[in-house]
């Protein structure tokens, strides 16, 4: 659909009309408001709605896409561009604190970095479920037992739950979190290093907090996850993309582009977004370079309950003679995300600054939810729900690859690791998968490119499927969608 933008031209302003124009839509753009992949209105419809002559528009736009904040698609209109100039401007900056001329005023640098790299808060809330990644199935969740211990734990709270609570969290919460991780992930923890966050989120913006400042380099897997890079580049580090293969990041390149960063962040257990199980060589490498340079590797295993063959993986963490990971975790997967529970385990000589750290910025999380959480981890829900959702998710990843392979005749080659919640359909070379993703958008589907997760060029076009959250029925009418809206790109232009 095309998206009218908000634009605000003045003709008493000293300002050319151009400027004006090239202005607001690179604001919204920065802001938010025009997400990336929207539409923009033909030139000739933008100029007559804001009362300016075409030529205006069209030097706006020109300007605009020479900046990389559109795209022009032959044949298919102006669109906001997926990877915005900032994000690469901030990749190759020394030091990103430096106040850019022109930028609004009213923001400090760290402000600055904040808006250009939080666009974390633009996905709309749809109710498509194929082939949306990173969601649970919300109608197989315990919500009958959920909402029992929820309702017991609030109707009469004891004094405890009703004051500021400890910012660490909630003491039987943390004793539970570091039993399951002990049996379950081999983490190496008690319940002194265990600390409750909102999230994974906030677990990764508060380790860019207490460890990196403005400059430091920050190793972060080519792919990887938006979330830790923005996190991590809105502290002013530099961020080091390095690349991926089938063990995992390749720690020789890491090496070789920054090797005194302060921080990696990686994704052993599953990588997100390509699936793969980092090696146990390369976890050895990492962890050794990690000693030698003194730098923190920050361990997200994000979705690492849902392994649907082979024996467990132990963490990295687990591994770590050193001390030098920060392992992650978080309910988002295995309960839902809107829950906002995550715990981080850290060193024992980083766990005051954490706890510090975390009582800043908002005290601790609600203190009902981690008594109830750690009563439904104690009664054994969690674990009876985690063991269900592994059997339903495999059936699920079986009948996504089958319907694929029945339905997309060929065209969309379907890597799909016995891990996670999402597969990785790699469309023909010379694709473009954003245009992909569109198509598909119009035919009801919710589907990722995977060029969004890389900060450079992306060697192959890919569409990241999710299946957690759909059945039988979505998972075979939503192939025949991606088929319809696949097969209405023909010839595709290359990238
Ligand atoms: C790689 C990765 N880490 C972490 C998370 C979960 O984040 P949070 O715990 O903040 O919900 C996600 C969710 O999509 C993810 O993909």
């Amino acid at each position: 659909m095309t998206t009218l933008p908000q634009v605000l031209v003045d003709p008493s302003s000293p300002a050319p009309l151009h400027r004006q124009v090239y202005e607001s839509i690179r604001r919204s753009v920065l802001d938010g408001t025009l997400a990336p992949g929207t539409r923009l209105p033909a030139t000739r419809e933008l100029a007559a709605s804001l009362g300016v002559a075409r030529n205006t528009v069209m030097l706006a736009f020109e300007q605009l896409i020479a900046e990389g904040y559109l795209e022009g698609r032959v044949g298919a209109g102006t669109f906001v561009t997926h990877s915005l100039p900032d994000d690469l401007l901030l990749a190759s900056r020394t030091s990103a604190v430096t106040p850019r001329g022109g930028r609004d005023e009213n923001l400090s640098a760290r402000g600055r970095l904040l808006a250009d790299t939080g666009r974390l808060n633009r996905r709309e809330p749809t109710r498509e479920r194929a082939f949306r990644i990173g969601l649970p199935d919300p109608d197989a969740f315990p919500f009958s037992e959920w909402s029992r211990i929820l309702g017991r734990v609030s109707r009469k709270p004891e004094l405890a739950l009703l004051g500021y609570g400890e910012s660490a969290g909630y003491r039987q919460l943390r004793d539970e979190i570091a039993a399951y991780l002990g049996a379950a992930r081999a983490v190496q923890c008690d319940a002194s290093r265990v600390i409750i966050v909102s999230g994974s989120q906030q677990a990764i913006d508060l380790v860019a907090r207490v460890l990196l400042d403005p400059g430091d380099a920050a190793w972060i897997e080519e792919p990887g996850y938006p979330g830790a890079r923005a996190a991590l580049a809105a502290s002013g580090a530099r961020m080091v993309p390095v690349p991926v293969d089938r063990e995992g990041i390749v720690v020789d390149a890491g090496i070789e582009r920054a090797p005194d960063a302060r921080v990696a962040f990686v994704t052993p257990s599953h990588q997100f977004p390509l699936g793969l199980t980092m090696s146990l060589g390369r976890r050895a490498a990492l962890l050794d370079w990690a000693h030698r340079a003194g730098a923190w590797v920050i361990e997200d295993d994000f979705d690492s309950e849902y392994r649907y063959a082979g024996r467990p993986l132990a963490s990295l963490q687990g591994l770590d003679g050193y001390g030098r990971v920060i392992y992650v975790g978080t309910f988002s997967k295995v309960m839902f995300p809107s829950l906002r529970i995550g715990y981080m385990v850290v060193p024992p000589e980083l766990v005051d600054a954490f706890i510090s750290a975390r009582a800043i910025v908002d005290r601790g999380s609600p203190s009902i939810e981690q008594a109830a959480l750690a009563q439904f981890m104690a009664e054994g829900h969690l674990a009876r729900h985690i063991r269900r959702m592994r059997s339903l998710y495999a059936r699920r990843r079986e009948l996504l690859v089958d319907a694929a392979r029945r339905r997309l005749g060929g065209l969309v080659e379907v890597d799909a690791p016995e891990t996670g919640m999402h597969v990785v359909g790699w469309l023909p070379d010379g694709w473009d998968d954003e245009r992909a993703a569109l198509a598909a958008q119009r035919e009801g589907l919710v589907v990722s490119p995977l060029s969004n997760y890389y900060l450079g060029e992306p060697p192959r076009p890919g569409l990241l499927l999710g299946y957690a959250a759909c059945d039988e029925r979505t998972i075979e009418t939503g192939m025949i969608a991606l088929a319809k809206a696949l097969s209405t790109l023909g010839v595709q232009a290359s990238r």
